[in-house]
């Protein structure tokens, strides 16, 4: 990726990030995808809520725009957020597609007219949402489609999974993956099929699962990391800014004091140091914030420094 106006911080003794600036979706399949780190989440383009249009919607088509004139080719998004929301400022900012371009969808949620979130993950419910993802999108295949675990879900895992992959057979789907997953459910879900990818929460200040208010999980990361490694699965993280910088972390402030850069780019370089299988989609609402974000490509975090922040 290009330096993106600031010296790039150095170090000879750096962790495991290796040169790995790309990571390889569905290495294992005769259709990898080629994501370059880092990736951008969608979700923070919709209206307060998560719900309707967004606040600015100049701003939020020109961060669209930006990540490709940047670099970033990975868009995680979902048909739920907006609704449809992120999925037309997507079409209308960027279609024509670019080939590079990698857009990453989920189902298996719904909104209520409340604005409440809910399982929407029968057979049926989800080939609907593939299919709205795909009018959308004005795609013909979506390129990764996550299974996204919702809590209170009457329907068995299992069911909904081999939904996923009747989809895939049909050419609706190039690669599966899934999220919000338990160790249990990736391992399940890995017997059924190709599972090309695992989008579940992970961050500096949030790594493990965290129960909910009103019941079920929000899945942490640290539980599937080395599953994913072991077998070639990027894992994408979400709220990995939003929980980090709530807990204002007094290691993350240091080292951000010590090379001059923001908390947040600090907890975004930890991610991409922590294993070359991370591909971190920050979200944001904000021009300044994304271009702030992408900067924290060039942070270069020592042994030391990892060391530290562990
Ligand atoms: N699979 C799933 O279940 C699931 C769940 C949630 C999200 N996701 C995906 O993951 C993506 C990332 O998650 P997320 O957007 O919820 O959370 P996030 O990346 O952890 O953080 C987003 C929050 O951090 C703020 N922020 C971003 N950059 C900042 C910066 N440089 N300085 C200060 N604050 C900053 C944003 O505010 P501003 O807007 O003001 O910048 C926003 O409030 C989402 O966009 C979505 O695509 C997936």
């Amino acid at each position: 990726m290009e330096q993106r106006g600031q010296e790039p911080i150095l170090h000879a003794e750096t962790n495991n990030r290796m040169d790995k600036e790309t990571i390889v979706i569905g290495s294992n399949t005769n259709s990898p995808l080629i994501a370059n780190r880092l990736g951008y989440g969608t979700m923070r383009l919709t209206g307060e809520g998560i719900y309707g249009e967004p606040r600015n919607r100049d701003e939020a088509l020109e961060i669209l725009r930006q990540c490709i004139s940047s670099g970033v080719n990975f868009l995680d998004t979902a048909d739920y957020y907006g609704e449809d929301v992120t999925n037309r400022l997507i079409a209308e900012a960027l279609y024509p597609y670019d080939d590079e371009l990698i857009i990453c969808s989920k189902v298996g949620g719904a909104r209520k007219p409340d604005k409440s979130w809910h399982a929407f993950n029968k057979p049926d419910e989800l080939r609907s949402s593939i299919e709205n993802n795909l009018r959308t999108l004005k795609r013909e295949q979506m390129q990764l489609v996550h299974f996204r675990v919702m809590p209170h879900s009457e329907v068995p895992f299992e069911e909904s999974m081999a939904a996923m992959f009747e989809m895939q057979k049909e050419g609706k789907i190039l690669h599966v993956g899934v999220s919000n997953v338990s160790r249990e459910e990736l391992e399940t879900a890995m017997k059924m099929g190709n599972i090309a990818t695992v989008e579940n929460m992970y961050g500096h200040g949030q790594r493990t699962s965290v129960k909910m208010v009103h019941g079920g999980e929000t899945r942490g990361g640290e539980e599937v990391l080395d599953i994913c490694e072991a077998n070639d699965i990027p894992l994408i993280p979400f709220f990995s800014l939003i929980h980090s910088l709530a807990k204002n972390e007094d290691r993350v402030a240091q080292v951000a004091r010590k090379y001059n850069v923001t908390e947040a780019q600090v907890n975004i370089a930890w991610l991409l140091h922590k294993s070359p299988w991370i591909l971190p989609i920050p979200g944001t609402s904000s021009l300044a914030h994304f271009k702030e974000n992408l900067m924290a490509d060039d942070l270069e975090l020592s042994r030391e420094d990892m060391k530290f922040l562990d």
